[in-house]
């Protein structure tokens, strides 16, 4: 049996988003159908919403959500219908040549559903392999990772996505060591769970950068040092200026344009490292004298959701954001229902806000 739900749906490219009613088929082998409680609203529902991801239209969108396990397929032993659980858009096949090697984090072939969730009997490309801006979504149940059921849904659902990216481009790709000195660039949703990450990690200078006053306010509440104003002050100046004059150990770009990217590359100290966590639109290019790159050492690296493995990560920052040491509750700035994510886009545009989380 299929189930209608509402749903929000990018049906062309810039155009506002709509609330429609899509079938959500019950779950196959492998399969498992999740009632959403909540979902947040990210900048890469926005990036999808604007083309910049792929053509592959309509969006189901929505990834950053918690919810209950309503049913199950044959073959899932993971998770049970009633438990409460984080959706991931990582969840390694266990057999891919990364997967293989040890590093499923990395995994190339990560499991999605394999029934679609239609409209009008048209495919839906649901966001991330999630498409949780829906009453009930249906996703491999490896994507679902059992959390306990105490944590607040709309701030459990944030680890699913930017939190994580964020948490984990400090922690995991950007290994912070206690007494590093840490730069973010980019003090939206993700850039300020890096500096938390940074803070929990152990880091002693914490410097938060942004083109926004507000944004560098909030910075500072999730531990940020120090802030800079990129508009009116020159970063890679600051930053020295900040380290004894070196640069920072590790410096994290959460904006994903090239010039942040260039400032994040010069702010390192020699032998630093520079974690690319911002996602840059197809035609965005950077030139990078071969000399700097090769003189100044260290190293650059993506970091694709934080190179976590949710099944390890998700249950680990629970414990921590029930413990008072992750302050998820932070990052919702406001609840939204289902049809407010439309208005939410332009919010999240203007500034205003680091996560508006839809209820249901
Ligand atoms: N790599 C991943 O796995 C992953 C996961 C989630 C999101 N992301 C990406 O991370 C980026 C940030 O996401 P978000 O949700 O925090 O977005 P956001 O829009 O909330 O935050 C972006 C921040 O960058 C600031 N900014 C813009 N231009 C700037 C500039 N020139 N210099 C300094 N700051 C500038 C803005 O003022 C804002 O505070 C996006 O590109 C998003 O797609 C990546
Ligand atoms: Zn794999
Ligand atoms: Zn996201």
């Amino acid at each position: 049996m299929a189930h209608s739900v509402r749903a929000v749906v990018a049906t062309k490219v810039k155009q506002p988003v709509q609330i429609m009613t899509i079938e959500v088929p019950d779950p196959g082998p492998g399969e498992a159908l999740v009632r959403v409680q909540a979902c947040g609203v990210c900048h890469t529902d926005l990036h999808y919403r604007e083309g910049a991801i792929n053509d592959e239209f309509p969006f189901l969108l929505g990834h950053e959500a918690a919810g209950i396990v309503e049913a199950v397929g044959e073959g899932v032993a993971n998770v049970a219908p009633g438990d409460s659980v984080v959706l991931a858009w990582r969840a390694p096949c266990g057999t891919c040549r990364s997967c293989a090697k040890g590093k499923p984090w990395y995994c190339f072939a990560s499991l999605n559903a394999t029934q679609k969730m239609t409209l009008d009997g048209q495919a839906l490309s649901p966001a991330l392999g999630i498409g949780a801006f829906a009453e009930k979504t249906l996703v491999a149940a490896g994507q679902c990772v059992k959390i306990s059921p105490s944590a607040r849904p709309e701030a459990a659902g944030l680890i699913g996505c930017g939190v994580m990216a964020g948490l984990g481009a400090a922690m995991l790709t950007g290994n912070v060591q206690r007494g590093d000195s840490v730069a973010v660039f980019g003090c939206g949703g993700v850039g300020d769970a890096a500096i938390h990450g940074a803070k929990l990690a152990g880091a002693s200078v914490v410097v938060a950068v942004d083109i926004d006053d507000r944004k560098l306010a909030w910075a500072r509440d999730f531990g940020a040092t120090h802030v800079v104003n990129s508009r009116t002050t020159d970063p890679v100046e600051a930053i020295r200026a900040l380290t004894g004059g070196f640069g920072a150990d590790v410096v994290i770009e959460a904006v994903g344009r090239p010039e942040t990217m260039m400032q994040a590359f010069y702010a390192r100290d020699h032998a630093g490292t520079m974690v690319q966590v911002g996602v840059p639109a197809p035609d965005m290019k950077v030139e990078l004298p071969m000399i700097e790159f090769f003189g100044r050492g260290g190293a650059l690296k993506p970091s694709w959701y934080g190179d976590c493995l949710p099944s390890r990560d998700f249950p680990m920052l629970i414990d921590l954001y029930q413990q008072g040491r992750l302050d998820l509750d932070r990052f919702v700035s406001e609840t939204i229902p289902l049809d407010g994510v439309e208005e939410a886009f332009h919010r999240m545009e203007r500034g205003e806000v680091l996560r508006s989380v839809v209820v249901f």
